[in-house]
């Protein structure tokens, strides 16, 4: 994949060509990449992008790499407007994009709406948008400080940093390279599920739905903080391995 990237052909070329001299500057340069590799350094990062609902999302060190698991959350997503004509979505801590841009290329019909605190990730997820073609309204701050004062919607996502600050992942594999800040909220995990579970009801239109994804071990926990805001239906909703991952309900 590495010399994929390197020299911009496909394996089926490499494989056809594999007596071929490589120039010495594309050489170095994948030997540069195969000693990133060696310290950890994710795929994704060493490439610069990650495919997610079949869609390519530019990746930098200031973004989260999109998840296949976080495809569940689109796809829940999607569900849940199906019957809602030009419905208004907000994506809250949208990193590159990728559920943002996904809903909004995929729901061409919706206003969505996506906020990040962090300045340089919402520049790589502005980028995403506009090399996918997907209209999105960007705003800067902290959950729903980032919004204007009017406006409600009739679904909000949300793929917070749950990770426990004292989470041994944290210091394992391609966490180590992503930003600490869209891993961790600092605290239990679930400060930042908290917040945006207890002001939902302030954003969301009457009978909207809100969508969280959340560790392996917090389907429980936010089940009961959304069942506590009065939303109904709530249920969660299980990733490829079989793991509680999405939790939402309506109001
Ligand atoms: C787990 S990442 C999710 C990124 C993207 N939505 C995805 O699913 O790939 C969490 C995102 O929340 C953002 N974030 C962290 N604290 C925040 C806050 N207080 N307000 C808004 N966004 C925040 C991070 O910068 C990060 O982009």
């Amino acid at each position: 994949m590495l010399l994929e990237h390197v020299l911009q052909k496909p394996r089926a070329w490499l494989l056809a060509h594999d007596t071929d001299e490589i120039d010495p500057q594309a050489a170095a340069q994948f030997l540069t990449l195969c000693a990133e590799r060696r310290q950890g350094k994710p795929m994704a990062q060493l490439i610069g992008y990650r495919e997610f609902m079949q869609y390519r999302f530019l990746v930098t060190p200031d973004v989260l790499i999109p998840r296949p698991e976080t495809e569940l959350l689109v796809e829940v997503a999607l569900k849940s407007i199906e019957q809602t004509s030009n419905p208004a979505i907000l994506d809250l801590g949208t990193g590159s994009g990728a559920v943002a841009i996904s809903l909004a290329l995929l729901r061409p019909d919706a206003l969505v709406v996506a906020t990040d605190l962090s300045i340089p990730a919402l520049s790589v997820a502005q980028q995403n948008a506009q090399a996918l073609g997907a209209r999105i309204q960007w705003w800067q701050g902290s959950w729903y400080e980032a919004l204007p004062p009017e406006g409600r919607f009739d679904l909000i996502v949300s793929n917070p940093p749950y990770i426990a600050s004292g989470d041994p992942h944290l210091s394992q594999g391609d966490l180590r390279f992503e930003p600490r800040a869209a891993l961790t909220d600092g605290a239990d995990g679930l400060s930042a599920i908290r917040l945006i579970v207890r002001g939902a009801r302030a954003h969301l239109k009457a009978g909207g739905q809100l969508w969280l994804e959340h560790g392996y071990d917090q389907a429980e926990a936010v089940h009961k903080l959304l069942s506590d805001q009065g939303f109904s239906g709530v249920r969660s909703l299980q990733d490829l391995a079989g793991i509680a991952r999405v939790t939402g309900g309506a109001l």
